[in-house]
C-alpha cells in the first residue's frame, strides 16, 4: 500500500519527517540559545573593574596615612575573583591621598615612616627603597618611579576608591 493518500497532499513519510525535523530544530534551539548567551555575554561586558570600592568616611581620615585593606570583585570576561588590595590613605588640607602600598621596584610591600633614619617616609625594607610622603620615590634608591595611586571619589562624607591604583609620572 502506498504512503500516499488519494495521491494528495504529503505522505506520511514526509508529514513524518517534516514534524520530526521542526522538532528538532525547537529543541536545538532551545538548548543552544542559552549556551550561545553564555559564550558570548561575558566578552561583550568586558572587564567588570570600572566600579568604585567605600574605604570608610572623610572624617575617619587626618594628615598622618592610615592602611586600608579591602576587598574587590574583579571580573575579566569569564573569569571572576575576590583579590585583596590595600591602600595608604591620608586626608591633608583638604585633599584626599590614596596610594598604593606595593613597590615599584620588586613588589615588596611598603610602610609608612618605619624607618628611624628616614622619616614620614614610606620604606620599603627588601631593598632600601624610599618614597617621599607624597609616594614620589627618592632617586638613589632601588624603585625607579612612584607609588601608584588609587583615584579617589567623595560621596555623602565617604571615600571611594578605583578598584585598581593606576602608576603616576616618574620622579
Ligand atoms: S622591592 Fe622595594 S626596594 Fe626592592
Amino acid at each position: 500500500m502506498s504512503d500516499k493518500e488519494n495521491g494528495q497532499g504529503m505522505s506520511r513519510r514526509q508529514f513524518l519527517t517534516y514534524t520530526l525535523m521542526g522538532t528538532g530544530a525547537f529543541m536545538a534551539a532551545g538548548i543552544l540559545t542559552p549556551m550561545l548567551r553564555f559564550a558570548v555575554d561575558p566578552a561583550l561586558k568586558g572587564t567588570g573593574d570600572a566600579g568604585k570600592v567605600e574605604v570608610g568616611k572623610v572624617d575617619d581620615f587626618g594628615p598622618e596615612y592610615k592602611l586600608v585593606k579591602f576587598k574587590v570583585k574583579i571580573k575579566d570576561g569569564w573569569h571572576e575573583e575576590e583579590a585583596e588590595k590595600s591602600a595608604y590613605i591620608r586626608n591633608k588640607d583638604g585633599k584626599i591621598l590614596a596610594l598604593s602600598p606595593v613597590c615599584k621596584h620588586l613588589g615588596c610591600q611598603v610602610q609608612w615612616n618605619t624607618s628611624k633614619d628616614h622619616p614620614n617616609h614610606f620604606y620599603c625594607p627588601c631593598h632600601n627603597g624610599l618614597y617621599d610622603e607624597n609616594g614620589i620615590n627618592v632617586p638613589g634608591t632601588p624603585p625607579q618611579a612612584p607609588l601608584d595611586e588609587y583615584e579617589v571619589e567623595v560621596k555623602d562624607g565617604k571615600i571611594l576608591l578605583s578598584l585598581t591604583p593606576k602608576p603616576r609620572g616618574g620622579a
